[in-house]
């Protein structure tokens, strides 16, 4: 389906609860299905992401049933007589079940599309092979050919901040003999290492480190939070669009993933936290967002794990922002659903942005007029969709985005939050 996107009539207004936060909900879904007995997930998110890591652990022998919430039942133990698990388009799907299956007592197959079947998967091969896991690749890459295996602990420094890396190393680790450590060069996203606290495993953080042993999980009501990278979307708009003013509900504000608010806390613009609660081990809380006249920035170092994937559509904020914005050591969104640095760069360019591609990131330079009046690429990829989406909002002439379906990835309720609030 392509999407046009044109400037609004007037401006965004009111108020919306975010949808379930991704990351979130594969953990959920995944460390359920090890727990013995009845798990409850509050807001399970319509992704089709999140819903790749369900169909997986429904061939895994869980039983799912969608009431208002989703309840899942498992015996604890996972088995299975189809060894093909179809990951999709969700490198987290792919990253986590290889963790997991590398330690069971049967072989699997971890196939994805053809994007995911692109990227790199030496990041988790690497440590589990450390900890005796038998996995073959192509070359590196998907199809993972599990051999289940007993395994061992390690104690492994990670080169990257990759929340991915790190949970799979720790979900292996809940299978291996003797205690696990990953060491991280930054923090990434921790919702692995709260939920398994959560659920009762034996696990512990110090500093950059977080150590796990064998652990049986224990069944849990669990509630999903908001997801703050798809609040990110209307965030930038309200910010964009003038005289707007929106209120978003239940956003998830783990501090592992705010980089973006601090962000732009430094560009100048008007956001207030109303209302912050801690639901199961998560915070989340309400915010405000008005129209702000921005700054441009440095954005480096380690809070780029804490924004990684709000990169594309803050390339977007930048180009509405007076003054230059460079984005530094952003390296790895080379390795996301496409090169993200190349993707949003070209795409932005073509609707009139001052934007140049560095190796770890880029520059961009506002406040920018920007034409529009073009057909924009999405490249497969449901963050690029919607980040021009929100370019689309300010660009002088209507802009038509191709493919613009890719959204369903993370967000299928996209387009009618986004006509809720431009009415
Ligand atoms: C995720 C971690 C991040 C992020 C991805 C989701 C997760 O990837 O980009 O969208 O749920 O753990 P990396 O860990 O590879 O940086």
């Amino acid at each position: 389906m392509n999407k046009k996107v044109s400037k609004p009539k007037i401006c965004l207004k009111g108020e919306l609860t975010v949808p379930s936060d991704k990351s979130v909900s594969h953990r959920a879904v995944i460390f359920s299905s090890l727990a013995k007995g009845t798990s409850v997930i509050k807001n399970f998110s319509k992704g089709q992401d999140p819903l790749s890591s369900l169909e997986i652990c429904k061939k895994l022998g869980i039983l799912a049933e969608f009431k208002d919430n989703l309840y899942i039942t498992s015996s604890g133990k996972l088995n299975t007589s189809k060894t093909d698990l179809y990951c999709g388009n969700s490198g987290t799907t792919m990253r986590l079940m290889a963790g997991i299956l590398a330690g069971q007592n049967f072989n699997s197959i971890l196939t994805g599309d053809e994007s995911l079947s692109k990227r790199p998967m030496k990041r988790i091969i690497t440590p589990l092979y450390l900890m005796g896991a038998k996995i073959n690749s192509n070359n590196e890459k998907a199809p993972l050919k599990i051999v289940g295996q007993s395994l061992h602990g390690i104690n492994y420094s990670s080169p990257i901040a990759s929340a991915q890396v790190k949970s799979s190393i720790l979900l292996a680790g809940l299978f291996a003999d003797n205690k696990t450590t990953v060491t991280e060069p930054y923090l990434s996203r921790n919702h692995t290492e709260l939920m398994l606290s959560y659920m009762d495993a034996d696990i512990s953080i110090n500093g950059l480190s977080v150590t796990v042993a064998k652990s049986e999980l224990t069944p849990k009501v669990i509630e999903i939070p908001g997801d703050i990278s798809s609040a990110a979307y209307f965030i930038a708009a309200a910010l964009i669009v003038p005289d707007s003013e929106i209120i978003l509900k239940n956003v998830g504000l783990n501090p592992t993933r705010t980089g973006l608010l601090d962000v732009l806390k430094k560009m100048g613009a008007d956001i207030e936290i109303l209302d912050k609660q801690t639901i199961s081990n998560e915070l989340t809380g309400d915010l405000r967002i008005k129209y702000s006249d921005l700054t441009g920035c440095i954005i480096e170092g380690d809070i780029i794990p804490r924004l990684i994937d709000e990169i594309p559509v803050l390339a977007v904020i930048a180009t509405q922002a007076q003054g230059q914005t460079v984005i530094k050591d952003a390296q790895d969104l080379r390795n996301k659903e496409s090169d993200r640095i190349k993707t949003i760069v070209t795409e932005l360019k073509k609707l009139g942005a001052n934007i140049e591609e560095t190796p770890d990131g880029m520059i961009i330079n506002g406040k920018i007029n920007l034409q529009g009046g073009v057909e924009a690429e999405t490249y497969h990829d449901h963050r690029l969709a919607m980040s021009l989406y929100v370019a689309g909002l300010v660009c002088k002439k209507e802009i038509l985005i191709k493919d613009f379906d890719w959204v369903n990835i993370s967000m299928p309720e996209f387009d009618e939050l986004f006509s809720h609030l431009l009415t």
